[in-house]
């Protein structure tokens, strides 16, 4: 489905009835990195996936990236769908996105799910990457952004014996345009330090990290427990950054019991 929020139109996925639950997706894939979650958990939520700007079947403009402006895009796609609350899911750069969101509108924030993520801004080794990452997209195209991120996305195990997952995160990265990789890696590259927002996060929190992730490894992940009032924490064994995906079912089974707890 399409929506037109903010000038741009924004596809998006809404499956199921009851507690919506919006998840939104890494950095550089789309909303079908979700498709195990939405047929596991459509049978007992609402749940929404969004391409986010840049993103998938999304327009990809050719400027206007922020994280602020992502989390004004999925407020747009709570409003378009008169939904006043909902539980978000965000992995890694979704992550990032919830910080954000929280920040503006925590009043639309019945609980969240931060997904292997991490509440720290990037050093200035990792600005001046993600800049090199930027020219490597404008000169050689998203299929050699596929070549540098899928190492990072997924543990050596799943590289070696699951091809058809590996083929899979290929296809979604390179489905992107360059302008919206361009414009992510800008927007994560100036996110400010989220550490001191930990501490007024009010909503039940659950976070999720594999035990293998590389990017934001389960230290990062439990920093965010430590410092967020009751969060609750989840180390899925035999995944890398990318748990939904490696681990579906136990990814699924820690979202399914924080959002029940959520219904009762
Ligand atoms: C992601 O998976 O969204 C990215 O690895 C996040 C990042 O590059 O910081």
């Amino acid at each position: 489905m399409l929506a037109q929020v903010n000038n741009i139109s924004l596809a998006f996925n809404d499956l199921g009835t009851g507690l919506p639950l919006v998840f939104l997706h890494a950095f550089p894939l789309n909303r079908t990195m979700w498709v195990d979650q939405e047929t596991a958990l459509s049978t007992q939520f609402r749940v929404i996936t969004i391409d986010l700007r840049g993103h998938g079947e999304s327009d990809a403009p050719l400027w206007r990236y922020s994280l602020d402006q992502a989390a004004d895009d999925v407020c747009g796609l709570l409003d378009h769908l008169s939904i006043k609350q909902a539980v978000f899911v965000g992995l890694s750069m979704g992550g990032y996105i919830l910080f954000a969101f929280y920040r503006k509108y925590a009043e639309r924030v019945k609980g969240m799910v931060l997904a292997d993520t991490r509440a720290q801004a990037d050093t200035e080794d990792g600005k001046r990457a993600r800049f090199e990452m930027a020219q490597v997209a404008y000169k050689q195209g998203p299929s050699a952004i596929a070549d540098i991120m899928i190492p990072k996305l997924l543990s050596p195990a799943t590289i070696q014996t699951r091809p058809e997952l590996v083929q899979r995160v290929r296809t979604m990265i390179e489905g992107n345009q360059v302008s919206g990789i361009a414009g992510d890696l800008m927007a994560m590259a100036e996110r400010p330090d989220s550490l001191p927002l930990l501490q007024q996060i009010t909503c039940p929190t659950q976070i999720i990290v594999g035990e293998l992730d590389g990017p934001t490894p389960p230290s990062d992940a439990r920093l965010m427990a430590d410092r967020i009032h009751n969060a609750r924490l989840a180390v899925i064994p035999g995944a890398g950054h990318l748990s939904n995906l490696e681990q579906p079912e136990l990814f699924n089974e820690a979202i399914r019991s924080f959002g029940s707890n959520l219904t009762r």
